[in-house]
This record gives C-alpha cells, sequence and structure tokens, in this order.
C-alpha cells in the first residue's frame, strides 16, 4: 500500500496549466474532502511571490476557471498554499525549497513546466534530497517530440526516481468517460463474447476540436496533431478499446494490456494517412482565419490528420481502426463508434437491415447510443416493417447529483496517493511514438504536406475518401 504524499510541489505553479486546471481542481477536491487535513501544496515558479501573493493567483484562477458551487471554503484550500521561488537552472532555490518541505515527509512532486526544464529541475531535486524514497513525480506531456527525445527525458527522470515512483500524465485517462469505457468493456457480460473480429466491422476514433492554434505557435509549430492528440491521447483511448481483459485495475495488469496493443500496431502505407491544415472558414457561425493567416507565414505543420490503423493480433486482424482528429472541427466532440458486422443471413427479404453501432461519447456529452433493428408497430401484408431505433444512456441522466470533474481532479487524487493505474508507464510512451515515428518517416520520404481545408469542415475531402474507399463513412 503506497504512503499518501502530504506535501505536493507545483513547479510551474504560475503557469497556464497550473492556473486553469490544477489550481481549481485541487481546491475542488479539497470542497468535496478528498484530501487529507495535514496535505500542504507548495507552488514553486520563477517570478517573486510572497505566499499572500500566490494565495492571490490562485484565488483569482479559482474564481475564473471553477464553477462557483464547486469551490467550497477557499479559505481552507488557500490556507494550505505557500510559495517557494526557485529557479530550476540554478541551485539556490532548491536549499530553500528543500528546507521548506523537511526531512519527515512524503512528496509528490508535479512538473507543468517547459520539458526542456525538466532534466535541470531532476537534477537540482536529486542533488538537494528532494528525490529520495520519499517522493514520487508527475509529468506533464509533451514528453519529447519523438522516440529518441522521448528516451532522453525519460532517462533523466529514470537516473532519479524509479518507474514506480514516475507518473506520466495523459489527461484522457482523468476523465470520467475515459474510465467508463473500462467499467463497460469488463464489468458487463455482453459486450465481450462480441469485441472482436468475428463480430466488429471496424471502430472510428473521432477527436474534434473548434479551437485553432490558440497562442501556441510555438508548441504547435515543434508538434502538430499527430503528435499533440494521436500519439497520447487518441492512442489511450485505441488501447483501451482494443485490450484483452486485465487479470485486475491493477496499474501493472492494466498497463501490461494496453501496450500489448501499442505495440502490435501495424507500420502505416503511405495511402493510410491523411494531412490537412485549415484555412479561413467559419466555426459556429463565427468567421476565423486559417493556419497560415494566425501563424503569419505559410507552415507544413498538420492541424489535421486521419489514419486507417490495423493491430496485428488474434482479436483484431482484418478490423481497421478510423482516427481522426483535428483543430477548427464544426463540432467539439470525441467519440469511439464501434461498427458491428451485418447480421450472417437476413430472414426479412423487404427490409434493409443496418448493422448495429455502439457510439460511446466521450465529450462534450456523456454517452452511450446504441443503434438497433427493430419492428415498425402495425399490421402488415407480407413481413414486416423494420426500422433502425437507439437505446440511449446519457451518463448525467443515469447518475443524477453528481457532478462533472475536471479529468485532473482524479490524476492530482491519484497521485497524491500514489495510484498508478491511470498513468503511463515508459513502455507505452515508447510504443506510442515507435508508431508516430513511423508515421511521419513515410511523410517524410514522400515530401508530404497538408492538404487545406476550410475551418468548420471536417477536415480535406481526401480524410473522407480514406473511409469511403472502404464503404465505411465518418459518424457525423
Ligand atoms: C492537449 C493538446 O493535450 O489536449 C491540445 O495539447 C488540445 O492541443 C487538448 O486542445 C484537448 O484536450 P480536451 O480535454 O479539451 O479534449
Amino acid at each position: 500500500m503506497e504512503k499518501k504524499a502530504d506535501t505536493l510541489i507545483l513547479f510551474g505553479a504560475t503557469g497556464d496549466l497550473s492556473q486553469r486546471m490544477l489550481l481549481p481542481s485541487l481546491c475542488a477536491l479539497d470542497a468535496d474532502d478528498l484530501l487529507a487535513e495535514d496535505l500542504r501544496i507548495v507552488g514553486t515558479a520563477r517570478s517573486e511571490l510572497s505566499d499572500g501573493e500566490f494565495r492571490d493567483m490562485a484565488r483569482k484562477a479559482i474564481e475564473q476557471y471553477l464553477p462557483d458551487h464547486r469551490r467550497g471554503s477557499m479559505a481552507q484550500f488557500l490556507n494550505r498554499l505557500t510559495y517557494s521561488q526557485l529557479d530550476v537552472t540554478t541551485p539556490d532555490g532548491y536549499r530553500e525549497l528543500a528546507d521548506k518541505v523537511g526531512k519527515d515527509r512524503e512528496i509528490a512532486i508535479f512538473l507543468s513546466t517547459a520539458p526542456s526544464l525538466f532534466e535541470p529541475t531532476i537534477k537540482g531535486l536529486a542533488e538537494h534530497g528532494l528525490a529520495d524514497s520519499n517522493s514520487r513525480i508527475c509529468l506533464e506531456k509533451p514528453l519529447g517530440t519523438d522516440l529518441e527525445s522521448s528516451c532522453q527525458i525519460n532517462d533523466a527522470v529514470a537516473a532519479a526516481f524509479p518507474e514506480s515512483r514516475i507518473f506520466r500524465i495523459d489527461h484522457y485517462l482523468g476523465k470520467e468517460t475515459v474510465q467508463n469505457l473500462i467499467a463497460l468493456r469488463f464489468a458487463n457480460m455482453f459486450f465481450e463474447p462480441l469485441w472482436n473480429s468475428q463480430h466488429i466491422e471496424h471502430v472510428q476514433i473521432t477527436v474534434g476540436e473548434t479551437v485553432g492554434l490558440e497562442g501556441r505557435a510555438d508548441f504547435y509549430e515543434s508538434a502538430g496533431a499527430l503528435r499533440d492528440m494521436v500519439q497520447n491521447h487518441m492512442l489511450q483511448l485505441l488501447a483501451l478499446v482494443a485490450m484483452e481483459p486485465p487479470g485486475s485495475f491493477d496499474a501493472g495488469a492494466v498497463r501490461d494490456e494496453k501496450v500489448k496493443v501499442l505495440r502490435a500496431l501495424r507500420e502505416m502505407e503511405p495511402q493510410e494517412s491523411v494531412t490537412g491544415q485549415y484555412r479561413k472558414g467559419a466555426v459556429d457561425g463565427q468567421p476565423v482565419a486559417g493556419y497560415d493567416e494566425e501563424l503569419g507565414r505559410d507552415s507544413n505543420v498538420e492541424t489535421f490528420v486521419a489514419l486507417k490503423a490495423h493491430i496485428d493480433n488474434w482479436r483484431w486482424q482484418g478490423v481497421p481502426f478510423y482516427l481522426r482528429t483535428g483543430k477548427r472541427m464544426p463540432e467539439r466532440v470525441t467519440e469511439i463508434v464501434v461498427q458491428f458486422r451485418c447480421v450472417p443471413h437476413s430472414i426479412f427479404p423487404n427490409a434493409r437491415l443496418k448493422q448495429n453501432r455502439m457510439v460511446i461519447g466521450i465529450q462534450p456529452e456523456e454517452n452511450i447510443h446504441l443503434s438497433m433493428m427493430a419492428k415498425v408497430p402495425g399490421i402488415e401484408q407480407e413481413g414486416m416493417t423494420l426500422r433502425q431505433v437507439p437505446l440511449d444512456i446519457t451518463m448525467p441522466d443515469a447518475f443524477t447529483g453528481k457532478h462533472k470533474r475536471i479529468a485532473y481532479e482524479r490524476l492530482l487524487l491519484d497521485l497524491i496517493e500514489g495510484h498508478q493505474t491511470l498513468f503511463v508507464r515508459r513502455d507505452e510512451v515508447e510504443a506510442q511514438w515507435r508508431w508516430i515515428d513511423s508515421i511521419r518517416a513515410v511523410w517524410d520520404k514522400e515530401g508530404r504536406e497538408p492538404k487545406t481545408y476550410a475551418a468548420g469542415s471536417w477536415g480535406p475531402s481526401k480524410a473522407i475518401a480514406l473511409a469511403e474507399r472502404d464503404g465505411v463513412s465518418w459518424h457525423d
């Protein structure tokens, strides 16, 4: 049993992630009485701030990003906060931080800084006795831009922390509906016998975003949609859909099964991927600029990608997984579509049977939608009239009185309590990068340039053709 951390250190505590997600999530956990009474939170960053100024900043961030009804007594939460100024590249601040947290403690360290600062930070922590057997570390993405750079980061962390104390965040794993995928598959009897190539024709995973560059030009230009969204979030979703039943919900068991799927991803053929970049158009009825205009120059970076992936194992042989993600899509939606095969023989000669389809909505709405054939009521002369009908479950309706949580709430609590199941293990990250690098190598070899698409559309027409070639239509 892991010991709970009594001290949480936030590096990058004045940054965007901290203000938008981490501090509001911690405050919400506190309001729900989920934080131990003695947990203290130490923020660190380069700015010179007093404890009071840091608390002020936190209060403003919470008021901006956390709904009123989730804040509880903010004063109790703010009292947990202290601040320690620290430039991660110089030794002075670490000494002060080490003095502040003291010796007899259990620390959780959250690095929400640029990955280029991970190495010096870890070195500083190790040199000042803050990377001992009573501390664990949590890393935010991006963990590198390819396998090599990711290994470099992982090696630097591994020099000071064993894998059992490294928590790599993929915030999609903190989303309720993503965890619900595990519940759906392994807490019900009727899905598992059908969950294979014999009964499933194909799977689609869509992550559409309406936002554009959001002022992150430097980062996005070094990433693009493939590295920013597919390498992590979408491959995690794919792994959860495709993995074998783990023996338990234990971190080792779940991650062992996910990594097997990631390693079984087949190298992609050039015609199995489509890249796109948005041009001006309209989203939600509002005119928006093109990527090149936002950037102020031309760029070859993809803001959209569609892929046809294959998992080479017994369960999934012959079942394509179509993945697509993009910025400036018509709507913000994350969903998984599981398309079942046709019935082997129809006894309804006059009816066009539609294949069963399950749509798991992850955001913005959390729901499960199953479409099935049913008889239209009435008395017919010959045979029956059939129609596709929905079987819908809307999570908020099924669980009234439960509020929607920020994905980071779950992950921060698991970090503090030492549960690793919803964090990504090193071999998973490396398997993800290996596959992504192989796709990029294909693009580099052919000098791939993204096709343009109008903002507010579902990407370039080639993306539609990618599925339609196989007689498949993307679910809209
Ligand atoms: C981040 C990406 O990891 O996930 C962003 O860097 C993206 O580009 C974001 O917008 C999407 O997260 P969510 O939770 O809004 O789907």
